[in-house]
């Protein structure tokens, strides 16, 4: 698909002459994990959000992209370490510590998690815009989301959490660096606050859907389909959707997150104008046979 390609360009743009080289090793550390090949859903959603509004898509776009991809990639590069979830595979391939050693593997992650935002102060964008894509993706990855969200991860291992609290841990982890480009596709289509809202919302939403199928596939998945060490959840004790309610009700979490944040499109479709069409495809293959 020519946007995935162009996503990955603008990835290979920023580490290759983007700025003098300081360590070729730590490039090619951070160029491992970049191209292992992840399915790429947070930089696609903020693409096909961007066309549902009628934003034609220009470098910039890819460069916004880009940098969420990179945050991302990072949290899974300082997720699989030893000290976190101690995962050997990732992607379908060695994790980044494996791959080099545990002092690079954070180096690498340290880098992907600051290289992003000068990538969107750089680009060629209203400086309005960019201070606001800023200021969100701190918040969305920082200590009031993923971070926060991972260090709750780390605390409930070996108890009994309750599904609010589980669904409070979700909510950071994930679901806010996935609301992310839903959001930030409404700030670059220059949407009312309210839109922004209802965009949040559905983000949020699907977020929260992506983590608990994250959790079913960590049970119900093959190593193969999920390029990572299945049933990792159980072993390492962790509160998991299917773990408090198990599967049948996980599914249906699954399905009625979907569904809920498929409707939210369908209102500004009618609403605003907004072609719902590629989003709702995207949405649609995140579902889960039970
Ligand atoms: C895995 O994310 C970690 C979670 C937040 C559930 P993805 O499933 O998007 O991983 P990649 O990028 O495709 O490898
Ligand atoms: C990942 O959650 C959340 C992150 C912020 C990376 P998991 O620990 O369940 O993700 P996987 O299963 O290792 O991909
Ligand atoms: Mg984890
Ligand atoms: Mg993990
Ligand atoms: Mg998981």
């Amino acid at each position: 698909m020519a946007e995935l390609k162009k996503i990955d360009e603008a990835l290979h743009r920023y580490y290759s002459k983007t700025h003098k080289t300081v360590s070729s090793d730590l490039i090619e550390a951070i160029l491992y994990s970049i191209n292992c090949g992840g399915k790429r859903i947070r930089p696609m959603v903020l693409l096909e959000m961007l066309e549902g509004f009628g934003i034609g898509l220009t470098t910039n776009h890819y460069q916004v992209a880009a940098a969420l991809e990179m945050i991302h990639t990072g949290s899974l590069i300082h997720d699989d370490l030893p000290a976190m979830d101690n995962d050997d595979y990732r992607r379908g391939r060695l994790t980044n510590h494996k791959k080099y050693d545990e002092a690079i593997a954070i180096l690498a992650g340290d880098s992907l998690f600051l290289d992003p935002f000068g990538l969107i102060a750089d680009a060629d964008l209203p400086a309005e815009i960019r201070v606001r894509l800023i200021s969100e993706l701190s918040l969305a990855s920082g200590t009031f989301g993923m971070v926060g969200g991972q260090m709750l991860d780390m605390q409930g291992e070996e108890k009994d959490l309750s599904l609010e609290e589980l669904a409070q841990i979700h909510a950071n982890k994930t679901g806010k660096l996935l609301a992310f480009p839903f959001k930030a596709a409404g700030i670059l289509a220059e949407q009312s606050e309210e839109v922004l809202t209802e965009l949040h919302q559905a983000g949020e939403l699907v977020g929260l859907a992506f983590q608990v199928r994250d959790d079913i596939l960590d049970v119900t998945a093959t190593f193969e389909e999920i390029g990572k060490t299945p049933q990792k959840d159980l072993s390492a004790e962790k509160s998991t959707y299917p773990s408090l309610l198990g599967l049948e009700k996980s599914y249906q979490v699954l399905e009625d997150s979907l569904n809920q944040a498929l409707a939210i499109f369908q209102k500004l479709e009618k609403n605003q104008g907004f072609d719902a069409g590629q989003i709702t495809k995207l949405i649609e293959r995140l579902r889960l046979n039970a």
